[in-house]
């Protein structure tokens, strides 16, 4: 949950009072509808109380502007291995050289948003509090860390995060009304009805693909394709069961939740994390495992992490000795977070319904077999009529171009959601611009995923051109990077011609692969030295020209 950073205040000193004029900037660094929600009420309640707030997006402010700021509110996320997004790069990156000058007028506060199931968790933000107060800024607390579950908390921190500036900024003038309550900027959730659902491999096929159909009938829920949808699941009772049963516990004890008193079983099904167990978890319940090998791993935070990889709850009460009662349970464990899929439709051709293209996740460890919460919710548990919850999770960081910019599609397995949604959109538009998909799964006979949509667009024209790459198929494995460098010259043609390209799909691998691919074909074909193909990549980035859309 929430790390309880902002207790440890630091005290605010009392100033005279400046001008109306005094004003908080809100530096917003991160592609997520995240952070806006949490700024924007941050705004709002600025507003209630007669501050002056600004937000300004990263990208958009420079270095040498944080010397003339008094009152500074980081709001920033995370990605991936602890870096910065795209839109905080640069900032974060000059903040820690002499250009960002003398801060030692500069009075800030931190907010990083992040995800605690990452090793790395809230780093950018971190990183941010560390280079300011380096450069002489005054630091007004610890870092607010907010975990994916921060909404809520959404309250708490905005205006634990305005009080950090306190006289700073507050107004001579009285607020408008004293009992201005916080409007969020939250979607709310929608229960859909499952339209459809359909397995898109063939049968034999190493992968479990679902095409899944979800009505937003009357919700006025809207969303742009690049967007992804937040799918609330709910747990497995079989596996909550056996939590419950290994814990000697009865599943109709009634504990507390949110001030809801529900039973256990409730409580695990609807609103704890029980298929991921994440470190300030682990250090909870170490509080009920007396001396054991739990704290040991606990010193090892590397070690910790591999032993975490692909583990459970169920595993770690099978490998330590735990004694908690029901409501410490409750309480150590993580809020049950929704899961965000690319949508794979788009509204222009679809109307009020969302689609989804979700891979089930199971795999075989410790000699269980285990299962994703949302994926294997959607395969197995859901069925066509009933309904999910839902809410659409806005990402500026994917979307498409001008109708007449051609544009470029990386998207293997899974990895093709965003781009029928794409192509459905481009296609409503009769958009100018010309469109190549890459696509790749392991065999052409099983798991050519949408394959006859494909076709369709390509006797069209819709689809200008689509090279697939199954790596299965032959004694070699072939990827799609390996299709683009066969490809390299048309493809150089295409980034001449303005192209965006857009990578979906497997972080670790294949979208550093990719842009290995691209790296090497801006030296092939544009005769550029590594470090020049390096730097017009991040360029590329920047100018949006090259969007990822990565897990
Ligand atoms: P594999 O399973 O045969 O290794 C979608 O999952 C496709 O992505 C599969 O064909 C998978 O191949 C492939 N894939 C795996 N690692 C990859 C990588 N590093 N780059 C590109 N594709 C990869």
């Amino acid at each position: 949950g929430l790390q309880d950073g902002h207790s440890e205040t630091a005290p605010i000193e009392v100033e005279e009072q400046q001008s109306a004029q005094t004003n908080l900037t809100i530096l917003v660094g991160s592609h997520s509808g995240n952070s806006k929600i949490v700024a924007n009420s941050i705004v709002e309640q600025a507003a209630a109380n007669n501050v002056k707030a600004k937000v300004v997006d990263m990208a958009d402010y420079k270095v040498k502007q944080l010397k003339e700021e008094s009152n500074i509110l980081v709001i920033v996320s995370t990605h991936g291995e602890g870096e910065p997004p795209v839109a905080a790069e640069d900032l974060h990156r000059l903040i820690d050289t002499k250009r960002a000058g003398d801060l030692s007028g500069v009075s800030f506060a931190v907010i990083a948003m992040g995800d605690s199931s990452y090793k790395y968790f809230c780093q950018t933000g971190i990183d941010f509090h560390e280079r300011l107060q380096k450069r002489g800024a005054q630091s007004l607390a610890e870092p607010i860390l907010l975990d994916v579950d921060f909404q809520d908390h959404l309250d708490d921190v905005v205006s634990n995060s305005l009080s950090l500036f306190g006289s700073k900024v507050a107004s001579a003038s009285p607020a408008k009304s004293s009992d201005a309550k916080i409007k969020v900027h939250t979607n709310s959730i929608y229960q859909a009805e499952v339209l459809e659902k359909v397995k898109l491999n063939g049968k034999g096929s190493n992968k479990e693909t679902y095409h899944v159909e979800l009505s937003l009938e009357d919700s006025g829920l809207e969303y742009q394709p690049g967007d992804s949808l937040e799918v609330y699941a709910v747990n497995d009772s079989k596996l909550v069961k056996e939590v419950i049963a290994k814990l000697g516990l009865d599943e109709n004890q009634l504990v507390q939740v949110n001030k809801e008193e529900l039973t256990l079983i409730e409580a695990l099904q609807y609103h704890r994390e029980i298929t991921v167990v994440t470190l300030p978890v682990v250090k909870k319940l170490s509080a009920y495992v007396g001396e054991s090998d739990l704290n040991t791993l606990l010193d090892n935070i590397d070690e910790l992490d591999a032993y975490l990889d692909g583990r459970d709850l169920l595993d770690l009460l099978y490998d330590f000795q735990l004694e908690l009662n029901a409501q410490q349970l409750v309480d150590a464990l993580r809020p049950l977070v929704p899961r965000a899929y690319s949508i794979s439709s788009s509204q222009a051709e679809v109307g009020e319904e969302v689609h989804l293209t979700v891979g089930a996740v199971r795999y075989e460890k410790n000699d269980r077999l285990h299962e994703g919460a949302c994926s294997v919710f959607l395969a197995d548990r859901i069925e066509v009529e009933e309904k999910v919850g839902v809410r659409v999770k806005q990402n500026d960081g994917f979307k498409l171009p001008a109708e007449d910019k051609p544009i470029i599609m990386i998207g293997p397995g899974t990895g093709i959601a965003p781009f029928r949604s794409f192509i459905q959109e481009r296609a409503e538009q009769d958009a100018s611009g010309k469109n190549w998909l890459f696509f790749g799964d392991q065999h052409f006979e099983t798991d050519f995923l949408y394959q006859a949509e494909w076709l369709k667009y390509r006797s069209s024209g819709v689809l200008n051109q689509i090279d697939v790459a199954f790596s299965r198929d032959q004694e070699e494995k072939v990827y799609v990077q390996h299709r683009l460098l066969q490809k390299a010259r048309e493809i150089y043609q295409w980034i001449q011609d303005g192209a965006y390209i857009y990578v979906c799909g497997d972080q670790n691998s294949m979208a550093k692969d990719v842009r290995a691919a691209f790296i090497q074909i801006l030296q092939s074909e544009g005769g550029l030295t590594p470090e020049e193909a390096e730097e017009q990549l991040l360029a590329f980035r920047k100018e949006n020209r090259y969007q990822e859309d990565v897990y």
